[in-house]
């Protein structure tokens, strides 16, 4: 990314010194003086024209290509990454790892292994920073994005917020720990005991009650959330839907926008009742019911879709 800026920084610098530096020296050396007439017209030079199009033409489309390329790898994460949910939140930012260990303004990851962030927004949106990374990407309300990084050296590298965000903005900062994979693995088992991602879905599955409808023994008021991540899901529309993170936030908290084929609309929403951050770990624990592979965030260039309707969520 750095040979690329400045690549084109010198590109710019280059012609508006050359394009400056001409008008100059022709304004002054090609002056009309007072005994002269008109000049002939010059007609074109075909060396000249061809020269001016072409030599551009290559140097945009250098800079095209080798930005694209930039750009695609990094919007594709590798397959073996560790995925860490970040939540923004005025004004803070709220750091989950897999393991359960959560983290306030602080991301503590093992040096020289990619780290993928899944990231949403509890209210407003907020952009994940960190200069030293070359990484910024923003946390939008009602939609899942997802950004990726490896760090090659250890340290502490500063972590901002680079979206307004409303007062508390310039304080919405912090630090990424870059740590050496053995002391990795022991800040990741310190600290109280924490049930993982996975186990604290799994609870509140169990106190939100989703189990009374969403039992295959029930009589089936809802249907059965087992291998359901990544599956194809008829919808009562007709259309299929893949169940990817975005499909199964938007049916905790707006059940009524997409219904699945043969069920009725009867569930209740769980908004308010449920934080992004329980909505992060729900997806989890129903990850850990069986998935099938297409729905692996990694296989989308950029992010999950943005959900639609009425799942864009009014500002606070
Ligand atoms: Cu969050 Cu600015």
């Amino acid at each position: 990314m750095d040979h690329l800026f400045l690549f084109t920084l010198i590109l710019s610098v280059l012609f508006a010194v050359l394009v400056s530096a001409t008008l100059l020296v022709f304004a002054v050396r090609y002056r009309r003086r007072p005994k002269d007439k008109p000049p002939a017209p010059i007609h074109g030079s075909h060396v000249l024209e061809i020269a001016w199009m072409v030599i551009p033409l290559v140097l945009a489309m250098g800079t095209f290509v080798w930005g694209a390329e930039v750009y695609l790898r990094l919007n594709r994460p590798p397959d073996d990454t560790m995925v860490v949910n970040v939540v923004g939140k005025r004004w803070m930012w709220k750091l989950q790892h897999p393991s359960g260990r959560r983290e306030i303004n602080e991301l503590h990851v093992p040096v020289g292994t990619p780290v993928r962030l899944n990231m949403t927004s509890e209210d407003v949106i907020h952009s994940f920073y960190v200069p030293a990374f070359r990484v910024k990407a923003d946390a939008l309300p009602g939609r899942y994005t997802t950004t990726w990084f490896k760090a090659t050296r250890a340290g502490r590298y500063h972590l901002f917020c680079a979206e307004y965000c409303g007062t508390r903005h310039s304080g919405m900062i912090g630090w990424v720990e870059v740590m050496q994979p053995e002391a990795f693995q022991a800040w990741l088992s310190g600290g109280a005991a924490e049930v993982s991602l996975a186990e604290a879905g799994e609870r509140l599955f169990n106190d939100l009650g989703c189990v009374t409808c969403h039992n295959p023994t029930s009589g089936a008021r809802g249907p059965s959330l087992d291998k359901l991540y990544g599956s194809t899901v008829k919808l009562q529309t007709g259309e299929s839907i893949t169940a990817d993170d975005a499909y199964l936030r938007e049916s905790i908290l707006y059940p009524a926008a997409r219904v699945t084929s043969g069920y009725q609309p009867v569930m209740p929403t769980f908004r308010g009742l449920v934080n992004e951050e329980g909505v992060l770990e729900l997806i989890e624990y129903l990850k850990s019911r069986g998935a099938s592979k297409e729905a692996e965030p990694s296989a989308a260039p950029v992010s999950s879709a943005p959900t639609n309707g009425p799942a864009r969520e009014p500002a606070p």
